[in-house]
């Protein structure tokens, strides 16, 4: 009993080595008809649990104010009677990126593939399913909500929507106040002075401090969100699409003012946005997301003038060429978004892209450094 137990679990072996033989074969030969997927797919998983391993006791970059490493944040679709998941929407999945004090990354992809649930999961406004996320040197993914009220004047968050994020019965006055006196950034005799100063410093009028959010254009009320957010002297700030609702003509007051106050009070934004041209404006360094992945990762000139991954080229494509002479050839996606509930298999973007080869349909591409601090996705530089 005990030998053909033994002789099991090693034909079992023997078997496994023979179809990871096969696959080789397949990726050597280009000829993937007998490819075995799900021997990929445990393949891939232990080498990325192996890099996982491998990070958690690399040291943090001191020159980082925030470092994510293999950051995971899934919703949870379905459950067994006893509560064990059934099914999951993997809205991030494994991104791992740096940001210095005083920069702006922004953080651009089409709508639903993850911006605004990677911007909640560092502040923890949503628990993390796993990763590190590395403030200042230290690993806050695993702080308690306790531990996070320490931090959270440190950490802050600017919404896209202007109109309801801030409360309708409540003065602008008492808006800006209560954060200041919640953490005490000021002794309570200066609170007035203090919020007058920071109204002044984001375009807001003294007079408004008696007025209610609902006299305000849209414009003036993501100004109130702003000082609100920088009310307690953050460090951090996350900015989802923060413009995005406004009317055009009043995004690029928005977008300066937040530059001004970054140089003033050496700010570092996670900037959000599905508009390129408004993170090119505002960004340092650009992170593309598709499907809850970092697909490309680098400095703003290095994304802009040698763009690596064809989802990149083609989002890129689809902004205008100010320049009449400069023709780019507008490259269209076909197909939806598939959703994150059931990614493709191999390199997700494979059904939408332009260049997609037969290995893109069964292995992921590995997240390289292509230049120094550029990063890919692709198996066009494999
Ligand atoms: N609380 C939630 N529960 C379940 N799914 C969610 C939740 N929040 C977001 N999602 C899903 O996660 C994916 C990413 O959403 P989101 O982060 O809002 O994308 P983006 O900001 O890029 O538009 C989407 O498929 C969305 O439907
Ligand atoms: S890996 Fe293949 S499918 Fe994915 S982006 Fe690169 S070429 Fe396209
Ligand atoms: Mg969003």
């Amino acid at each position: 009993m005990q030998n053909n137990k033994v002789n099991t679990a090693e034909q079992e072996r023997e078997l496994f080595e023979q179809r990871v033989a096969t696959n080789k074969a397949a990726i050597d030969s280009g000829d993937f008809s007998n490819f075995d997927d799900e021997v990929e797919f445990t393949l891939e998983q232990q080498r990325k649990l192996e890099q996982i391993e491998l990070d958690k006791v690399a040291p943090t970059n001191p020159e980082a104010i925030l470092e994510v490493r293999h950051l995971k944040k899934f919703f949870v679709l379905k459950k067994t009677f006893l509560g064990k998941p059934l099914s999951s929407l993997k809205a991030v999945d494994d991104v791992s990126f740096m940001v210095k004090p005083g920069e702006t990354l922004g953080i651009v992809g089409e709508s639903g593939c993850g911006k605004t649930t990677m911007g909640r999961t560092i502040l923890k406004l949503h628990e993390p399913t796993d990763g590190q996320v590395f403030f200042e040197g230290e690993d806050i993914a695993k702080y308690s909500q306790k531990d996070m009220r320490a931090l959270r004047t440190k950490m802050q968050i600017v919404f896209q929507d202007p109109y309801s994020s801030l409360p309708p019965r409540s003065t602008v006055g008492d808006i800006l106040s209560e954060p200041v006196k919640v953490h005490n950034i000021v002794p309570q005799s200066e609170v007035k002075d203090y919020v007058m100063d920071l109204m002044e410093q984001c375009g807001l009028r003294d007079y408004y401090y008696e007025r209610y959010p609902h006299e305000f254009s849209g414009g003036q009320r993501q100004r109130i969100c702003i000082a609100r957010a920088l009310a307690v002297k953050p460090k951090f700030v996350v900015c989802d699409e923060p413009v995005s609702a406004l009317d055009v003509s009043i995004q690029a007051q928005i977008i300066n003012l937040l530059k001004k106050l970054q140089i003033e009070r050496n700010l570092t934004y996670l900037f959000i946005s599905h508009d390129l041209s408004v993170v090119k404006y505002i960004s340092d360094k650009i992170g593309i997301m598709y499907l809850g992945s970092m697909v490309e990762f680098g400095n703003k000139t290095d994304i802009f003038n040698n763009p690596l991954h064809p989802y990149t080229e083609a989002l890129f494509s689809a902004v205008p060429n100010p320049n009449p002479d400069e023709k780019t050839k507008k490259i269209v996606l076909t197909g939806d978004i598939p959703s994150p509930a059931n990614p493709p298999k191999g390199c997700k973007f494979h059904t939408r892209c332009p260049r997609a080869m037969e290995i893109c349909k069964h292995i992921a591409p590995e997240y390289k450094e292509m230049g120094e601090g550029h990063f890919c996705a692709c198996h066009l530089y494999d």
